[in-house]
């Protein structure tokens, strides 16, 4: 594992942007995992800059997001659609046929939307580069810790630590849905790179698990650590505590 201690939000999100910018230069038709939330907000603002400047050409980049809510409409703009659609998606020149994220709009089909998720992937050739974020408890994607953890995308009900830390970005935080699909950790650790990004003190305990001499499953981002290729990069705060 690569680690890389930056001194704050901006030093990490330049950073983490120039690794995936790496891997587009190298290979235009990369497949890009992608993450929402707060921690890779400022890598996205860094890639659109990256993009106007002339520097970056995503006209061939493909993408697989991690998750999505269950039951959410696509359109909702709680919806993780939404805000890919916002940081990145609208403002590079993606194809819309080539951004993909979990459906979370029906608890019925989730199952089926989960197995056509995996396929998709796998017919795209895997992912090159999968941008990740960590939740206080160590969640990844939505692989909250438990006794086992799943490997293909399945649905899930999120934990009391995830509701609250979540709830808020909501407009209503009474109407966060209590589930939630996503890629499990065989879809993870499928990527050729994994890149996760972490700031603030309230990620120093998750980030202590994960980069701790233990693998558990009660910290899913310590599973991390058996990935070939990973690189964590994050802030003193983070870091120190
Ligand atoms: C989001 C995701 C989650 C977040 C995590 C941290 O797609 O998969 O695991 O990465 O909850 O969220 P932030 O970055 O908002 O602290």
């Amino acid at each position: 594992m690569k680690i890389i201690v930056c001194k704050n939000y901006e030093e990490m999100s330049q950073k983490g942007a120039a690794l995936i910018a790496d891997v587009i230069k190298s290979n235009p038709k990369a497949i890009l995992g992608l993450a929402t939330g707060n921690s890779p907000i400022g890598i996205y603002r860094n890639l659109v800059a990256a993009y106007e400047r002339g520097e970056l050409d995503f006209a061939e980049v493909r993408s697989f997001n991690l998750d999505e809510y269950l039951p959410i409409d696509p359109t909702d703009p709680n919806s993780y659609c939404a805000f890919m659609h916002e940081n990145l998606w609208d403002k590079v020149n993606m194809k819309s046929e080539n951004c993909n994220i979990p459906s979370g709009k029906s608890v019925e089909d989730a199952e089926a939307e989960c197995r056509a998720y995996d396929a998709r992937i796998q017919a795209a050739g895997g992912i090159d580069i999968q941008l990740l974020g960590i939740g206080r408890n160590g969640h990844i994607g939505f692989n909250e810790p438990a006794d086992a953890l799943l490997m293909g995308t399945h649905p899930v009900t999120l934990t009391e630590s995830t509701l609250i830390a979540n709830g808020p970005l909501f407009d209503d935080p009474a109407k966060m849905p209590r589930h939630a699909v996503t890629m499990g950790l065989g879809g993870i650790f499928s990527a050729k790179k994994v890149l996760l990004v972490a700031n603030g003190k309230s990620k120093h305990e998750a980030i202590r698990g994960m980069i701790g001499d233990e693998v558990t499953t009660s910290n899913p981002a310590s599973l991390l650590k058996l990935h070939p290729d990973l690189t964590l990069i994050c802030d003193e705060e983070a870091y120190n505590g």
